[in-house]
This record gives C-alpha cells, sequence and structure tokens, in this order.
C-alpha cells in the first residue's frame, strides 16, 4: 500500500478529536528510570491493527524528559530488548562520557542491562534523545523521545506543545516494513516512508481555541525526511532553532526542518471558531498533510497576547574569527554523485570496490566506516574554527556535530542577517555553508549525517578536542 492509500483510508478516521496524549508533562528532577523495551502503538487509527514498535518507557515518542535549566538530568536506562543499545542525548553540550555513542564513549547497554546517564545541561530549549546503535533500526523502530529544559522565565503562551515529527514505513496492515538499511536508501535519500506522524500518529486533530497563544517545539526523529512545513494561514514566529534562540523572526514560507533539527514556533491561533487549520509538508514533490489545528467553540480572546516572546539570548562562546583554524569540509558519493574513488582503510579504493562492502559516502574523500579512524578535526580545547562544509551529492544531508553548537554564518556565500547557533544543519545538494564554533569541549566527537541511513554507509567522521 502507498501512501496515498493510506491517506484515502484515514482521512475519515481523523475527523474525530484525537487528544495528543503521548507526552506526559511531568518534571524529571528526580532520578528517572526508563526501560527500553517492545511495545504497540496505534499509528493509522482504528482501522488499522496496532504497530509493533521498540519504546522508552511504552510510548513512542518515549518518555518526556523535563527539568528546569540548572538542574541535572538522572536516568537510569534500562534494556529490556533482545539486542545492545544506548541513548545519545541530541544537541546538549554535556561531558563525553554521557554522550551515548558505543564504541566511541561507552559500551554498549546489553540485553538486561543497564546504563546510568547524569549531567547537567548548560542550555535551556528543545532536544531529543534516541539510540545511537544500529540507529537506522532502533530509531525507525521508535527508539526516540523528547528531553525539554526549561528557562527558567520561559515566554508567556497558553499552551506549550511539543510534536515529535516522524515518518515511517508501513506496510498494509500497519506493520513495519523490516528492510532497515537496504541498499537503496543508504545510497540515495535514506529510509523515506509512506506514513508521517505527530508524536506517533498519522493525521491528528489538535482542538485549539481563537485567541490561544502556542508555543510548539518541533522535533523531527525521522531516520532520513526532511520537513518543509506550512502552517496554512497562521504566522508562525520562529524563537528557536537547535534547540537554541534565535531573534524572533517571521517564517515567511515553509518552516524547513531537517532530520534530528528542531524549531520553536510561537504561534497566535486566531482563526473563526469551527475553522480549521492544516499543517502540509511539501519538502519533497506532493504536498502532504500531516496533522491539523481545529478551533473549539468557544473564544479565548480575539486579540493576540500582548507579551514579550523573545528567549533569553544562548550562552555559547563565541568563535574568534580572526583567530580560527579554517578547514575545508566536502561531502561526496552516493548515487549520482559522481565520486570515483576514496580512502577506506587507510587505501585508496574505487567506488565500486567500496560500495561492494556497503559503504557509498566520504567527507573529504575518506569513507567513514570505522570509530578508530584518523580524526577528520584535531582540535585544541578552547580553539576556534571556521568550517567550510560543502555538499558535492544529489541528497541533502543535516550535518550533526556532537558535543558542541556551531555558528551558521552564511549559506552559498550570503551571509545570514543573523549567525544562528546549529547542532544539524540541513546542508542541501551542491550547497556551500560556512560555520564557527569554539571547540571547548573535551572528548572524541562525532561528525556525522543525521540521514540514519547514509551515517551507517560511511557519512561520519571523528572531531577530536583535547
Ligand atoms: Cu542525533 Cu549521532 O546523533
Ligand atoms: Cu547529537
Ligand atoms: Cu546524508
Amino acid at each position: 500500500m502507498n501512501r496515498r492509500d493510506f491517506l484515502s483510508v484515514c482521512g475519515a478516521a481523523s475527523a474525530s478529536l484525537l487528544p495528543l496524549t503521548h507526552l506526559r508533562q511531568a518534571y524529571a528532577n528526580s532520578p528517572l528510570a526508563i526501560a527500553v523495551q517492545p511495545g504497540k502503538i496505534s499509528i493509522v487509527g482504528p482501522d488499522f491493527p496496532a504497530t509493533d514498535v521498540w519504546t522508552f518507557g511504552g510510548s513512542v515518542p518515549g518518555q518526556l524528559i523535563r527539568v528546569r535549566h540548572g538542574e541535572t538530568v538522572d536516568a537510569t536506562i534500562n534494556n529490556g530488548l533482545t539486542v545492545p543499545t544506548s541513548v545519545h542525548w541530541h544537541g546538549i553540550r554535556l561531558p563525553n562520557e554521557m554522550d551515548g555513542v558505543v564504541g566511541l564513549t561507552q559500551p554498549p547497554i546489553e540485553p538486561k542491562a543497564s546504563f546510568h546517564y547524569r549531567f547537567t545541561p548548560p542550555d535551556a530549549g528543545t532536544f531529543w534523545y534516541h539510540s545511537h546503535v544500529m540507529a537506522y533500526e532502533q530509531v525507525g523502530r521508535g527508539l526516540y523521545g523528547p528531553l525539554i529544559i526549561d528557562e527558567p522565565d520561559p515566554p508567556q503562551v497558553d499552551r506549550d506543545l511539543i510534536w515529535m515529527i516522524d515518518d515511517w514505513r508501513l506496510a498494509d496492515d500497519a506493520s513495519i516494513i523490516d528492510n532497515f538499511g537496504a541498499g537503496h536508501d543508504r545510497s540515495h535519500a535514506g529510509r523515506i516512508g509512506n506514513v508521517p506522524t505527530v508524536n506517533g500518529r498519522f493525521r491528528d486533530v489538535v482542538p485549539v481555541r481563537r485567541g490561544e497563544r502556542i508555543r510548539l517545539r518541533l522535533i523531527n526523529a525521522a531516520n532520513a525526511r526532511n520537513f518543509a512545513l506550512s502552517f496554512d494561514q497562521l504566522a508562525p514566529l520562529v524563537i528557536a532553532v537547535d534547540g537554541q534562540p534565535v531573534t524572533p523572526y517571521s517564517a515567511d514560507g515553509p518552516v524547513v526542518i531537517g532530520a534530528a533539527g528542531r524549531v520553536d514556533l510561537v504561534i497566535d491561533m486566531l482563526g473563526e471558531p469551527g475553522s480549521i487549520a492544516a499543517v502540509t509538508d511539501s519538502f519533497y514533490r506532493e504536498p502532504i498533510e500531516l496533522v491539523k489545528f481545529a478551533y473549539q467553540k468557544s473564544v479565548l480572546r480575539d486579540e493576540p497576547l500582548d507579551a514579550d516572546i523573545a528567549l533569553p539570548a544562548a550562552t555559547i562562546p563565541a568563535p574568534d574569527l580572526s583567530n580560527a583554524a579554517h578547514t575545508e569540509v566536502v561531502i561526496g558519493g552516493g548515487a549520482m554523485g559522481g565520486l570515483r574513488r576514496a580512502m577506506m582503510d587507510d587505501k585508496w579504493m574505487d567506488l565500486r570496490e567500496i560500495a561492494r562492502q556497503g559503504y557509498v559516502w566520504a567527507i573529504n574523500d575518506v569513507v567513514g566506516n570505522k570509530l578508530d579512524m584518523a580524526p577528520l578535526m584535531d582540535l585544541k580545547k578552547g580553539s576556534s574554527v571556521r568550517l567550510t562544509l560543502r555538499n558535492e551529492t544529489a541528497f541533502p544531508h543535516p550535518m550533526h556535530l556532537h558535543g558542541h553548537h556551531m555558528q551558521l554564518l552564511s549559506i552559498d556565500d550570503q551571509p545570514l542577517a543573523e549567525p544562528r547557533w546549529v547542532d544539524s544543519p540541513l546542508l542541501m545538494p551542491r550547497q556551500t555553508m560556512e560555520l564557527a564554533f569554539v571547540a571547548d569541549n573535551p572528548g572524541k566527537w562525532l561528525f556525522h549525517c543525521h540521514v540514519l541511513e547514509h551515517h551507517s554507509a560511511g557519512l561520519g567522521a571523528l572531531v577530536v578536542v583535547s
């Protein structure tokens, strides 16, 4: 069954008002124990069987972890699966040994074993956590959850919503098609699915009231799908990107959110009671409706709330551009990419030979097929780095750096009006980005494409800070 069939079958079912109930709103400042365990969720509604998934704490998205800025996240992860796992805290500038990268920062959490994660997030904002073992399968089966660090004094809103966006590849019976890591996905756009979801549900309906001000925290947890979201007649303001505050600006056109990216919006719901505002994705060819807001009869207020929405500025050390080492990082390979040869295991090889071993991507002509390879960058702690990141492939790559945020300075030589902190910038085909950061967090960090099939097919490298 293709997506269109799901869309036609489910159109009717979505008319009922299903509240988004998955996310338990609770502070997590007491120690948490989270079981990694199989579960069942209803993704496409009552006309289909429930889907077997893997979960953090019984639900997809997994258990909400929410602390106030300055508080410690203390979570014991108990592995109830029959395969090893781990947890990576995406976007958090944490100590290296808490980063969750098996083979680099910790051993795997074996079945029936546990691992105790404990760290104090330095930044308030919208983050997430996910498995970092066989991620293209484990995240694809549902192993992710939201991690929210609240500002001490957040902007006044009527509701703070978290939307974890995903994209599932389901068969006719709503079961997951388990061809994880398929060769075509590895060499093309990654595992693009046929059922896009918000908080694990296909085409949910979110009740709202006229006049409500909503802070909407978008988190893209999909293996590979990027989104360009339109909000109908609504006029969202962007207040944070990748967890870090920006000077609020109007979205003017679709809100683009690459795999692993986050965007915080403030939306004033100013439609008429009884009307609908649809949220639609148009990143790929045909627009897809994802979810809709449905105005209730009751009106909260007729004029938008008169309150400031700006977040306090980020507190990340600014790179010293006059003293920054410069590195050029070129992404090559993949289908239709034109890369002929690359280095793998310290040998130059023909790309066909490399592909025979399952790898297809390279960074600076080096295939990232293992974790003990020579680092792409070997940086002195406290030094500033400027990065020219160029995509010479036919596909978009959300490039994620662990342990740091980078300042995005320009895209295709066009300087940004205001440089912005990112941890997973979406680099479009043939695009060039200038980024800079202070290497202030010691350890061995991954720098990789967050299309999880691309990472597993060689699109990754090491950044060492010592
Ligand atoms: Cu969100 Cu290395 O990952
Ligand atoms: Cu990360
Ligand atoms: Cu990629």
